[in-house]
């Protein structure tokens, strides 16, 4: 498969920075340079991806809580998830483009999974796809869709998708067993094929022990850093959404509260009628004017 996704899907290339590849990423994990990894939803939240230098954008399914306010990530389709990975396409053309499996999408069976990966390529530009799971049932549907010929990064720990299952959200791999298991999913994954493996909510040391075992790059989301490289959630680490989240979450702005300012400072305005002011409004020629009232009166 291309990396190179249809122009008509993406914005033009940067001739001053190399796209972002499967080999630049495990040459990067070989040297130890840290991967920067963000979720976008959005044209904008790609513009700024792409603008900051991050080397892999993942368009997640926590979409669904960031921006279409569900309580969870299982209500989002494969519908949603096309319309907003188009969105992040457009602005997008240097880093690595990754786009999530909704729930509901690949579980049923190896060809459904990759019926679905192959849409989020072909329509919507991604250039690999994320799926949660490492077991029995994961691992046969990421062979599939390594096997179609579709990039596969994996994602163990906490999976949010069965979050009601692994007991809520918390983290994992807190006993010995729970912490082998991640283990051996892992090892699994990367055994099927996958390019790089999520670790998400699992306690640091237990990532250090596993990731020096694990020869494909491992992006943590709270899960220490022993891990290749990082990500977060772009809501959460711009604070655009309420509450702080999860203890890992590390917020580098507060734009829900600007937002809120900004539409409050504007509702004020046009209640005191102090916007539009006169550099907001339209001119007429005052001849064009004056024929207007002589037409109406
Ligand atoms: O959907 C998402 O944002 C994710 C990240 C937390 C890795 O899966």
């Amino acid at each position: 498969m291309s990396s190179h996704p249809s122009p008509a899907l993406q914005a033009p290339a940067d001739p001053g920075r190399l796209p972002m590849t499967l080999p630049l990423l495990a040459e990067k994990k070989r040297l130890g340079e840290p991967i920067v990894m963000v979720t976008a939803y959005d044209y904008p939240g790609a513009r700024a991806a792409e603008e900051a230098g991050v080397d892999i954008v993942l368009v997640g399914d926590s979409a669904a809580t960031t921006v279409l306010g569900y309580s969870s990530t299982t209500p989002v389709s494969l519908d949603d998830m096309l319309v907003l990975a188009r969105a992040v396409r457009r602005g997008l053309r240097s880093p690595l483009m990754v786009g999530d499996l909704p729930f509901g999408s690949y579980e049923v069976s190896d060809e459904r999974a990759i019926e679905t990966a192959v849409r989020m390529v072909s329509e919507a530009g991604c250039e690999a796809i994320k799926m949660e799971g490492g077991g029995p049932a994961a691992l046969s549907r990421a062979r599939a869709i390594v096997g179609a010929g579709i990039p596969v990064m994996g994602h163990v720990g906490l999976t949010p998708q069965s979050a009601t299952a692994l007991g809520g959200w918390k983290a994992q791999g807190r006993t010995a067993a729970a912490a082998a298991r991640i283990a051996q999913e892992a090892l699994a994954l990367q055994e099927a094929g996958c390019f790089s493996i999520v670790f998400e909510a699992v306690p640091a040391a237990v990532t250090e022990e596993i990731v020096r075992r694990i020869e494909v790059p491992v992006i943590g989301i709270g899960a220490g850093p022993a891990t290749d490289g990082q990500v977060l959630v772009f809501h959460d680490l711009l604070g655009i959404r309420d509450g702080l989240g999860p203890r890992f979450v590390k917020r580098y702005a507060n734009i829900l509260e600007e937002m809120t300012a900004g539409v409050a400072a504007y509702a004020e305005d046009v209640r005191l009628r102090r916007y539009p002011g006169p550099e907001h409004v339209y001119k007429i020629d005052p001849a064009e004017l004056e024929e207007l009232r002589s037409q109406l009166a």
